[in-house]
């Protein structure tokens, strides 16, 4: 296993490219099941996700090829509808092959994901919309055994404890496109990535409106041919790299990002006093400013995104001041915490909220990546801190950040990989 080592205090300055989002490019992988036909996907980004779900779609019979970004996905043999514990257990967006194993082939064997450290995550909201549509679904051995004799469109409300979902979203969506009649989602989730796979289901000839609203309607058609499509920027990488310029006080150009995608994120920085330059794919973030402490609150799109709490909570943590941050969809997100206090953070969890007294300075530690997105805040810790910080279990962060000590130390960072 690898970790990542980390001497802090230096400015990032430079130019950074970001990646296709991980989050819009997993099920838009699993819309390739609903087709016989090729699929060419672009600007893939190259992760450990990514190969988990090209494993998966192998693993149901397509061949996959992957090179330099681009994924070509065709149907090689009979497809098995048989999705494994060990590919579900380790990726939950494995789990969105459900609906259109169910839509194609009218049954399917798909493992239930499991929890993980950010919290119960059930799958609930997934299962009810797959049954109004008219799939037959038992839990046998832990397994989702689906059969169905022909969906059909259905009025559903998808809305949760939380909000929405996102990957209930997209399942109900990819299997109500070969439903028969329409369905309309209500309460549906309205990321800029459930888009992106209604804009390529569109493309394989599916009628669907509303997407980006809480309602979305899907008119069913018999068949689904091959597309070309190419992935959306990754708004959770851009403002990680957005942070790390405002973090280490430096000056970074960040290419091919969507504004658009992060208004809640650049109001909210906007209000901390970043002075952010907005461009049309791009963001030129010059930390010349006084940052100042804001009480940030997640919740569905366009709301602040959970997958960026840890990463202003680690700005917040050598921001001058008290901050509040609320946890809306994972309560339980906080793992970072701990770690982030081990590096002489001042940081008090109360229930879903934590409550942040910036220090001056943090001192770089040994520290443990639990998940995607709290690794990427301990990473932008490290690059403040005084000191090394050494961040291990880093297979967490290769889950979702391409090349991330690659394009840091392009922008000067010293940070490099170790054995552990
Ligand atoms: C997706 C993202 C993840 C992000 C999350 C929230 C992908 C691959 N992952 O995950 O990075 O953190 O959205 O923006 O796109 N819930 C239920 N029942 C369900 C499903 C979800 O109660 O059946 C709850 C969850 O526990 C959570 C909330 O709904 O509290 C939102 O989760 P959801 O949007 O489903 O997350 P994912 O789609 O799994």
């Amino acid at each position: 296993m690898d970790k990542l080592v980390i001497e802090g205090g230096y400015k990032l300055k430079g130019e950074v490219t970001i990646s296709g989002a991980k989050n819009a490019l997993l099920p838009i992988l699993a819309a390739t099941v609903l087709t016989d036909e090729p699929c060419i996907i672009r600007h893939c980004p190259v992760l450990r996700d990514t190969n988990t779900m090209i494993k998966l779609l192998r693993s149901l019979g397509k061949a996959v090829e992957f090179n330099q970004g681009v994924i070509k996905v065709t149907s090689q043999s009979d497809c098995n509808c048989f999705a494994d514990y060990k590919l579900v257990s380790t990726m939950r967006a494995s789990f969105c092959v459900l609906g259109p194993l169910i839509a194609k082939y009218k049954k399917a064997r798909v493992s239930l994901p499991g929890g993980c450290v950010i919290g119960v995550r059930p799958v609930d909201l997934h299962l009810k919309g797959l049954r109004a549509l008219g799939a037959d679904i038992e839990i046998e051995e832990g397994y989702c055994v689906a059969k169905t004799k022909n969906l059909k469109g259905a009025h559903i409300y998808l809305g949760g404890e939380y909000g929405s979902s996102v990957l209930a979203t997209d399942n109900v969506m990819m299997a109500a496109c070969l439903a028969k009649g329409t369905t309309i989602i209500e309460a549906a989730a309205c990321e800029p990535e459930v888009v992106d796979l209604a804009e390529c289901l569109i493309k394989m000839g599916a009628r669907i409106r509303g997407h980006g609203t809480p309602i979305i309607e899907i008119e069913g058609v018999k068949r689904l041919k091959g597309f070309e499509h190419t992935i959306i920027p990754d708004r959770i990488e851009a403002g990680t790299f957005t942070i790390a310029a405002l973090i280490t006080k430096g000056d970074i150009l960040i290419k091919n990002a969507n504004p658009r995608h992060m208004m809640s994120v650049l109001d909210k920085l906007k209000e901390s006093g970043a002075k952010i330059q907005v461009g049309s794919q791009s963001l030129r973030v010059k930390a010349n400013s006084h940052i100042r402490p804001i009480n940030v609150t997640t919740l569905p799109y366009p709301g602040f995104p959970t997958d960026m709490q840890a990463q202003i909570m680690a700005l917040m943590a050598v921001t001058s001041g008290i901050s509040v941050i609320t946890e809306k969809i994972y309560p339980d997100r906080f793992m970072h915490v701990a770690e982030l206090n081990r590096m002489g953070a001042h940081i008090q969890r109360e229930g879903p909220h934590a409550i942040v007294e910036g220090v001056k300075q943090l001192s770089g530690a040994p520290v443990m990546a639990s998940d995607l997105r709290a690794s990427a805040a301990l990473v932008l810790a490290g690059l403040v801190a005084k000191g090394r910080t050494t961040v291990s279990r880093i297979y967490h962060l290769e889950r979702g950040y391409e090349n991330m000590e690659d394009k840091l130390s392009g922008l000067g960072a010293k940070i490099w990989r170790e054995k552990e």
